[in-house]
């Protein structure tokens, strides 16, 4: 018996990725482009974010390619290009000739915020069949992901890229501690999450005791609370060390301006207004050796969250979040994007729970104040609970070392 014409036949379906990378990018597409090539669609790879729709278009075939869906990063490289980021509207002229010229009939745009928006607006101005995929290290897109904590209902996020730069960012953490011991120091550890803290709870995963989070200002007054507590905390410690997680967006009142400020490590702002954090670690850690009289030396994790293989959990994830683009463009349903809607532990994932959402003004979610315990500037058992979903506490071999002291004959 002659096989059937498949649905989507003749019909060829484009991928991007916008913004940061993350280690689930590559898993992500691979997990897309099977489906969409089970659905008879010819997928085209566009390189470079909206970049690569602009000018004469930088666009690669990516049917029956093999594709590693592990390695992490993303293939079809990233931008932060904006196509709504000139005054004119020659880009998006631009970008809907190039649709056309590579005869791509509907896009699918795996990025944050600022893609899947810029996404969102050509499908309402222009037109273009769009289906959003959700992706950042950050975690800070409103996924409207619930997490049941005893019966508790908090709104929680969970975006692929999140669970892999958290195992990462708990690994580093745990590998820290043995440098700290030897110093008997206090290590300030600077991680990436622009305006929340979601990901630098994951270095409390890891044994860092303290944490600051942009979502806290850190006030004249507060500033006196938290050297009182790494003084407590560091004395309580056995071995006399103690490592602090601080969100690179933290904001901390600057003696020299008067003013509750963030650290940027450059004035200049990507396309779509964002300005480049980094350095938080530095001014927090002389501050600290200066109000402490504890020896203190800053580290930024950077771009280690961010990079590497794609975890296990995030794998599955892409998986059954592709599964759900496929069920949109069966419907031909546009604008929308998957989501998780109810936390999900590996195991239990593939169990759908997954849902939709609007793919346009998603809007950056902080971190639920459920999670984050004000006065002993830490995150709590909660938000230890909702990090248990994606990662276990990394394996740390300690040489629990207590020799005995040995007194002089005279
Ligand atoms: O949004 C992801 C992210 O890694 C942020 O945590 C960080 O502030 C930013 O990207 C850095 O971007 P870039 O690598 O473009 O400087």
């Amino acid at each position: 018996m002659a096989l059937s014409k498949k649905l989507f036949e003749g019909k060829t379906l484009g991928i991007l990725t916008g913004g940061g990378d993350t280690p689930a990018l590559n898993a992500s597409i691979e997990a897309i482009k099977s489906r969409a090539s089970v659905l008879g669609y010819n997928v085209y790879g566009i390189r470079k974010g909206w970049k690569g729709l602009l000018g004469d278009g930088d666009v690669v075939d990516l049917s029956f390619q093999p594709y590693d869906g592990v390695y992490g990063g993303t293939a079809l490289r990233s931008s932060r290009t904006n196509p709504f980021g000139v005054k004119d509207n020659s880009r998006v002229e631009q970008i809907m000739k190039n649709l056309k010229r590579y005869k791509i009939d509907v896009l699918v745009t795996i990025g944050g915020d600022d893609t899947n928006g810029a996404a969102k607006k050509l499908y309402e101005l222009e037109g273009v069949p769009v289906i959003g995929f959700p992706k950042t290290i950050d975690n800070d897109l409103k996924t409207k992901t619930i997490h049941n904590y005893n019966g508790k209902l908090i709104e929680a996020v969970v975006c692929p890229g999140f669970p892999s730069a958290a195992k990462g960012v708990a690994e580093f953490t745990t590998r820290l501690a043995t440098t700290a011991e030897s110093h008997s120091r206090i290590i300030v550890l600077e991680v990436m999450g622009r305006d929340a803290g979601w990901l630098t709870g994951s270095a409390m995963m890891g044994g860092a005791e303290i944490s600051l989070i942009p979502e806290i200002p850190i006030t004249k007054e507060k500033k006196v609370e938290f050297f009182e507590k790494v003084k407590e905390v560091y004395q309580k410690t056995k071995k006399h060390f103690l490592l602090i997680a601080v969100s690179e967006g933290v904001r901390w009142y600057q003696e020299k301006t008067d003013k509750v400020d963030v650290v940027y490590a450059s004035s200049e702002v990507d396309e779509y207004g964002h300005p480049r954090f980094g350095g938080i670690s530095g001014v927090i850690a002389s501050e600290v050796e200066k109000n402490t009289g504890i020896q203190a030396r800053a580290q930024n994790i950077g771009y280690y969250a961010r990079s590497g293989d794609c975890r296990n959990y995030d794998k599955r994830f892409v998986g059954v979040l592709a599964d759900k683009v496929v069920d949109l463009l069966l419907r031909e349903d546009y604008g929308m994007m998957p989501v998780m809607s109810k936390l999900s532990t590996y195991q239990e994932i593939e169990e759908y729970h997954t849902s939709t959402i609007d793919m346009g003004n998603i809007g950056n979610q902080p971190l639920p104040f459920n999670y984050y315990d004000k006065k002993e500037f830490h995150f709590n058992e909660i938000y230890m609970d909702f990090l248990s979903y994606f990662i276990e506490k990394p394996k740390a071999i300690r040489f629990d070392y207590n020799f005995p002291k040995v007194k002089p004959l005279f």
